[in-house]
C-alpha cells in the first residue's frame, strides 16, 4: 500500500503558529498528513483550506480528513489561482510543501514511474493539456537537452535528448518502460548512479515541466502573502535548488521592500518591506527523518512573516 510521509512536519506546524480559530490554507493538500497536523492545532474550531490540481489525491485528503467536519474545506485548483479561491477571506497562515506525493509518484497507471510501464502522462490536473509523452515527442532535440539539464540537473541531458529524438523517429515514444530504457542506453553504464535509477533525473525533469512546477510558484508565493494577516505565517518545503531559490528570491525581494537603485540615497519608490524572514537558513531534515524517510532527503523548508502593513 502506499503511503506519504509529510515532510519537517513538525517544524513546519512550529513555524506556522496554529492556533484555535485561525485560518489555514495548505496550498498543496495532498493526502492531507500537514492538513491534518494543522487541524488538531487548531481545535476546536480552527478551519483549514486545503487545495490541489489533483483531483484523485483530494479523495484521498477527503477520506482522511472527514472526521474534521466542516472545518476542512478542500478545493480542487492550482495554488495560483489562491487569491480567486480565497475570495475576501484572510489566512492567518499558508503552506506550501511542493513537488509530488509519493500516491502520485508511485501510482502503477499514471505515468509518474520507471518503475511501472504506463502510459507517458505524469499530469497532476488531469484537465491539463500537455502530458509528458506530448513533450518527449515534440520537442526539439536543443530544448529537450534544455529541459532535461535545467529540470533534472541530469549531466548527460545532451546525449539523452539524441537517443531520444532518435528513437521517436522510429516510433513515437508512448510509455514510461520506452523512455526509461532509452535513457538506460544513453548513459553509459559506468556512469549509471550507484543509489537512484539512472532515468531518475530525467523523470523528474518532465515532471516538473509537464506540470509548470516552478512557472507558478512565484505568483502562488507573492498571492499567498497578500492574503495573509498581519503577522501571518508562510512555510514552503522546496525539493529542488531552482524551487529553493524561487522561494529565497521571492522572501528576500519582500522583506526587503525598496527597489531603488543602490546610488540613489533617498528611497524614491516607496516601497516598504511587507515581510520578516524567519529562517534566516533553510530548515532541513535530520538524520533520523532522512533515515526514515529517503524522499525527505533534499527538502528545504522557509519561512517568513506578514508585516503591519
Ligand atoms: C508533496 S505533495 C503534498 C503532501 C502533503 N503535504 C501531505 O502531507 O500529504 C504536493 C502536492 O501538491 C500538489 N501540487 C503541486 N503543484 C500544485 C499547484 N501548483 N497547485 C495545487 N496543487 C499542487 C500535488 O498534486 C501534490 O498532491
Amino acid at each position: 500500500m502506499i503511503k506519504h510521509i509529510p515532510v519537517l512536519l513538525k517544524e513546519a506546524v512550529e513555524l506556522l503558529n496554529c492556533k484555535s480559530g485561525g485560518v489555514y490554507v495548505d496550498c498543496t493538500v495532498g493526502a492531507g498528513g500537514h492538513a491534518e497536523r494543522l487541524l488538531e492545532l487548531s481545535s476546536p474550531d480552527g478551519i483549514v483550506i486545503g487545495i490541489d490540481q489533483d483531483d484523485e489525491i483530494l479523495k484521498i485528503a477527503e477520506e482522511r480528513l472527514k472526521r474534521f467536519g466542516d472545518r476542512i474545506r478542500l478545493i480542487h485548483g492550482n495554488f495560483s489561482d489562491i487569491k480567486g479561491i480565497m475570495k475576501d477571506e484572510r489566512a492567518d497562515a499558508i503552506l506550501f510543501d511542493l513537488g509530488a506525493s509519493s500516491y502520485q509518484l508511485l501510482d502503477k497507471e499514471r505515468g509518474f514511474s520507471f518503475m511501472y510501464d504506463a502510459p507517458l502522462d505524469m499530469r497532476m490536473d488531469k484537465k491539463a493539456e500537455t502530458t509528458a509523452a506530448d513533450i518527449v515527442n515534440k520537442l526539439s532535440e536543443r530544448e529537450l537537452s534544455e529541459l532535461i539539464f535545467k529540470y533534472g540537473e541530469e549531466r548527460f541531458a545532451k546525449r539523452i535528448a539524441s537517443f531520444i529524438v532518435k528513437e521517436r523517429e522510429k516510433n513515437p515514444i508512448a510509455t514510461t518502460l520506452q523512455l526509461s530504457d532509452i535513457v538506460k542506453k544513453a548513459i553509459p553504464a559506468r556512469f549509471h548512479p550507484r543509489d537512484i535509477h539512472p532515468a531518475t533525473r530525467t523523470f523528474q525533469a518532465l515532471r516538473i515541466a509537464v506540470n509548470r512546477e516552478l512557472d507558478v510558484l512565484e505568483k502562488g508565493l507573492l498571492d499567498a502573502i497578500e492574503i495573509l494577516r498581519p503577522n501571518g505565517r508562510v512555510c514552503a518545503i522546496s525539493f529542488h535548488s531552482l524551487e529553493d531559490r524561487i522561494v529565497k528570491r521571492t522572501f528576500q525581494r519582500l522583506a526587503k521592500g525598496c527597489i531603488c537603485p543602490p546610488k540613489i540615497p533617498v528611497c524614491q519608490c516607496g516601497i516598504k518591506p511587507s515581510i520578516k524572514i524567519i529562517t534566516k537558513k533553510p530548515v532541513t531534515p535530520d538524520e533520523k527523518e532522512i533515515k526514515d524517510n529517503p524522499r525527505a532527503r533534499s527538502a528545504k523548508l522557509r519561512a517568513a512573516e506578514r508585516l503591519q502593513v
